[in-house]
């Protein structure tokens, strides 16, 4: 199949580009002497996580418990839910896990969901917890400067027969915020990235003293896809980070190449639509309608931008058209709009780089894998 026959709209990954992407990520992980356990919500495909795991990965990161679910199903054994776990149903739904031989983790954060967790594998196999820290982001995790929070609710988990102390995660999501005034782009991402490394280091020195954690034994999680390319690692009271998170990565995004994180050539998901009306107006501009709209693209914003994603010229080399910009969406169709006219015509397919590839994906069964202008492969989406 050619990639002028694939119905649309639809997203495509460029292989190579993925590829590309995986190894440098890994490579930066062996370099910094850490795990690298890929936040598998970004492409939710069993097939692509392989390709991480047969380049050194270690275990997945998951957002919901229909993930941990789906990724066990298709095999991998060492899950973790980035997140406290609080519902009808869900911390049932992983002791089931937990009982049928899959190594799960998820994160607490609240004395109510520690509580409610250690009542769920109060018997049976307990279950490693990880302390959620903020440092700095402000969405879950105690805040890190509240350290006496923070041992309360370690010396909470030692109470818990069914729970166990495994270290404590972050999400350094302000890496999204941007650069300060007067900042660059890669200083904001490394002062993003070394603030939240310190911070949780920081912790886990004070939950030493208690002897809650061991630098020999602690697991400590940090990141997001811009941090990371730009994390180092460094040793605080014996501990080290030991393991990154990103996600992103894999495929890129407008936003990442907004932020510095990436370049628009690193980006391996583009979306395809078709020019399904076309409209020409007295000042010139020439507006066309594709049949790509926001259940594809979503209605995500990136800070700073008035456009959904990133209209190219040329997906082969990836150059964004000068002028071309989508500057609305419907649910199934996307306004196009060029001054001084543009290249399309009724028919003719249009190709963008979303702004957030990982709820592209998540709107998506199939992602149609792409050699040049062959299809060459096809994989499905789970829990989306
Ligand atoms: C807790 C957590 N960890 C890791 C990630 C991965 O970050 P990114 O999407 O920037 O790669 C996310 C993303 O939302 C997250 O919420």
């Amino acid at each position: 199949m050619l990639v002028s026959e694939i119905p649309t709209p639809a997203l495509l990954v460029d292989r190579a580009r993925l590829h590309a992407n995986l190894d440098a990520m890994q490579a930066r992980a062996d370099t910094m002497e850490v795990a690298l356990r890929p936040h598998a919500k970004t492409h939710k495909s069993p097939d692509l996580a392989r390709l991480q795991h047969d380049r050194g990965a270690k275990g997945l990161t998951v957002a919901t418990v229909d993930e941990a679910e789906a990724f066990a199903a298709a095999g991998f054994d060492d899950i973790r839910l980035a997140t406290p776990i609080v519902g009808p149903g869900k911390l049932t739904r992983l002791r089931a896990l937990t009982e049928a031989g899959t190594r799960i983790s998820f994160t607490v954060d609240t004395r109510e969901g520690a509580r409610r967790a250690a009542e769920a594998f109060e018997s049976g196999p307990t279950v490693e917890v990880l302390i959620e820290i903020d440092a700095g982001y402000g969405r879950c995790g105690v805040p890190w400067t509240e350290t006496d929070r923070i041992v309360a609710l370690a010396e909470q988990v030692r109470q818990s027969s069914g729970l166990s102390l495994t270290g404590l995660l972050s999400h350094g999501g302000d890496s999204y915020a941007g650069p300060r005034e007067g900042e660059s782009r890669d200083d904001a991402l490394r002062r993003v990235m070394d603030d939240e490394r310190d911070r949780v280091l920081g912790v886990a020195a004070v939950l030493a003293e208690g002897g809650y954690l061991e630098p020999q034994t602690a697991e400590i999680s940090v990141g997001s896809t811009p941090g990371v390319t730009h994390f180092t690692n460094r040793e605080a009271a014996g501990f080290r980070v030991t393991e990154i998170r990103p996600g992103t990565y894999v495929f890129y995004d407008a936003t990442q190449v907004a932020l510095g994180a990436a370049r628009l050539q690193d980006c391996a998901l583009t979306c395809i639509g078709t020019v399904v009306s076309k409209e020409r107006f007295d000042d010139g501009t020439e507006r066309v309608i594709t049949d790509a709209g926001k259940k594809v693209l979503t209605a995500d914003r990136r800070a700073g931008s008035e456009t959904y994603g990133t209209v190219l010229y040329s997906r082969r080399r990836m150059i964004a058209h000068p002028h071309a910009r989508v500057t609305a969406l419907s649910e199934e169709h996307g306004w196009v709009d060029t001054p001084g006219g543009s290249i399309y015509d009724v028919g003719d397919p249009v190709l963008l780089v979303p702004n957030h590839a990982c709820v592209a994906v998540a709107t998506r069964r199939q992602l149609y894998v792409i050699d040049g202008d062959e299809v060459g492969e096809v994989w499905e989406t789970v829990a989306r």
